[in-house]
């Protein structure tokens, strides 16, 4: 059975005590709301407030903990890099790899992608790998094509094993904190192709199994609706995961 998860990536966002008080108020939210047990819930909070954010993660097992990135390297001389086994010794699950904004602002290209996926995945953390297509590309119509090239050129390169391992979040970048949503036609056709591709590259049962969030201003009024795709296992949820109310209601939204 394919996991459905909603996860929520906090970015460049929140002071120590803000974070400790968000995801309190998420813990106590989860616990006394959440009745479904098909959905877990990841918080990804900037890199210094992980260790603090994953105690209280620790205390419950609907929550879990995911960075915002991973060092290709394991450890030495390169500063300001984070590595995997640095994530999983505080407590980290999941790691985002191949965020549009990491992609843009810090030139990062498939093979560095590749190395990073690698590199959490011999710690044991599962890759939540983003792809998805430019405004141009979609008004193109080149999308389906432009995303299987995204897969191919990346998680192709992971075996069997460790493609079991990740999650895929198809973000359309036309729809990140833009509060311009795909339609759940959209996210639904996208998310078929890439379970699609992923059937060729691969096979149809991993393909079937493998757990693909929509991200894109997704937030408590459209959830539900993305949600009920047939080939969209949750969310990548930005903004709307800063305030515990909202995402909650997204979660509750399964
Ligand atoms: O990682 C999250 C996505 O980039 C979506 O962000 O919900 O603010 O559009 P957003």
């Amino acid at each position: 059975m394919r996991k459905n998860i909603v996860a929520g990536n906090w970015k460049m966002n929140k002071t120590y005590q803000d974070a400790l008080a968000l995801v309190s108020e998420i813990d106590n939210m989860v616990k006394d709301e959440v009745t479904a047990d098909n959905v877990e819930v990841i918080v990804t909070p900037p890199f210094p407030f992980l260790q603090p954010v994953g105690k209280l993660v620790q205390g419950n097992p609907r929550l879990h903990l995911a960075a915002q990135d991973v060092s290709a390297h394991e450890s030495g001389a390169y500063t300001g890099e984070v590595s995997a086994a640095m994530l999983k010794s505080v407590g980290v699950e999941y790691v985002l790899v191949g965020h549009s904004e990491r992609r843009q602002y810090h030139q990062e290209d498939a093979d560095l992608l590749v190395k990073k996926m690698k590199a959490a995945l011999g710690q044991g953390i599962k890759p939540i790998f983003c792809c998805g297509e430019p405004l141009e590309v979609r008004e193109a119509e080149d999308h389906f094509k432009y995303v299987n090239e995204q897969l191919r050129d990346t998680v192709a390169h992971l075996s069997n094993e460790e493609f079991d391992q990740i999650v895929i979040a198809y973000e359309p970048i036309w729809a990140i904190g833009t509060g311009r949503t795909a339609s759940s036609q959209q996210a639904q056709e996208m998310h078929a192709s890439i379970r699609e591709e992923l059937s060729r590259i691969f096979d149809a049962e991993a393909a079937y199994n493998k757990t693909i969030l929509y991200g894109g201003s997704a937030n408590p009024g459209n959830a539900k609706e993305l949600f009920s795709q047939p080939d969209v296992d949750g969310g990548l949820i930005g903004g709307a995961s800063l305030k515990s109310r909202d995402f909650t209601d997204i979660i509750k939204a399964f």
